[in-house]
């Protein structure tokens, strides 16, 4: 397993970050046989495997479940477990309580958390030990509020969101995650800052870059934001399903070839 270090060590050598999103033990292995360098459990999980239309209904046992199948399926991989909706800026205490069994639990290598709110709880995670990614720009927990669309789009915003970055550093954020926001703006808080930064349509001058396995995959999705590009195109599986169907109603599957020779009824009387 890479350690954190060694994402600060690619930071400092220029070298491009991969991380993807992985929710079980199948998309976490492949994820892991294909070299990438972070898996995030995140919790858009609610929406790309459990049909939801926001991450605000995913719980906190919802991402124990899915975490410990990743982990169960990428032993060697830097894996980063989202804290969900209403986990977190409750109040001090409950926040760490939530924090300390999601780490324990998922036995994640680091939480990420969303919005500017939480550098306190950044710096008491770091005090205990528990490495924190934080998440900036658009954070989807906050959709009722921002609305999904590109954000710091004003001087105002922009200048808050290079001081928000600057304090997660400051607060002891080991990465930080940059979504939807203007690719120069990406690009200066990238050179600002000593700890890698991950872009999510935020374009491609930071650190490393994050993707949806869905989304990458076509698997399931009906709609794709502007930044995704697809690499694969899952979404054939509706055709071999098909294909499956046709051949059960007909009697074609299960051939010979599919089916145990042992034959018992001769020994038995009749
Ligand atoms: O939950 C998620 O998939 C995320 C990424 C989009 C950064 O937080
Ligand atoms: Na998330």
């Amino acid at each position: 397993m890479k350690p954190l270090n060694h994402f600060i060590e690619m930071k400092k050598n220029g070298e491009k970050i991969s991380m993807l999103t992985a929710y079980d033990y199948p998309s976490a292995k492949q994820a892991e046989q294909a070299g990438i360098e972070i898996i995030l459990v995140g919790d858009s999980l609610g929406m790309t495997v459990l049909g939801y239309d926001s991450t605000v209904g995913v719980t906190i046992d919802d991402m124990k479940h899915h975490a410990c199948a990743a982990r169960r399926g990428a032993k060697d991989t830097f894996i980063v477990v989202d804290m969900p909706f209403g986990t977190v800026g409750v109040d001090d205490k409950t926040d760490m309580q939530h924090a300390i069994e999601l780490y324990r639990d998922t036995r994640a290598n680091a939480l990420k958390i969303e919005g500017a709110h939480i550098t306190p709880l950044v710096r008491k995670c770091t005090q205990i030990g528990i490495p924190v990614v934080a998440h900036l720009g658009l954070t989807p927990q906050s959709f009722g509020i921002t609305g999904y669309k590109l954000q710091a789009t004003s001087k105002e915003a922009a200048e808050k969101l290079i001081k928000d970055a600057k304090l997660m550093e400051q607060s002891g954020a080991v990465m930080l995650v940059l979504e939807a926001i203007p690719s120069d703006l990406a690009a200066a808080i990238t050179k600002s800052l000593s700890i890698p930064v991950i872009g999510i349509g935020a374009g491609s001058e930071t650190d490393g870059q994050v993707l949806v396995y869905h989304d990458v995959l076509n698997y399931g999705v009906d709609q794709k934001p502007k930044f995704v590009k697809c690499y694969g195109d899952f979404s054939g599986g509706v055709d071999a399903l098909k294909t499956y169907h046709e051949e059960v109603k007909t009697g074609v599957f299960p051939s010979l070839e599919f089916t145990y020779k042992k034959q018992i009824m001769d020994e038995i009387d009749t």
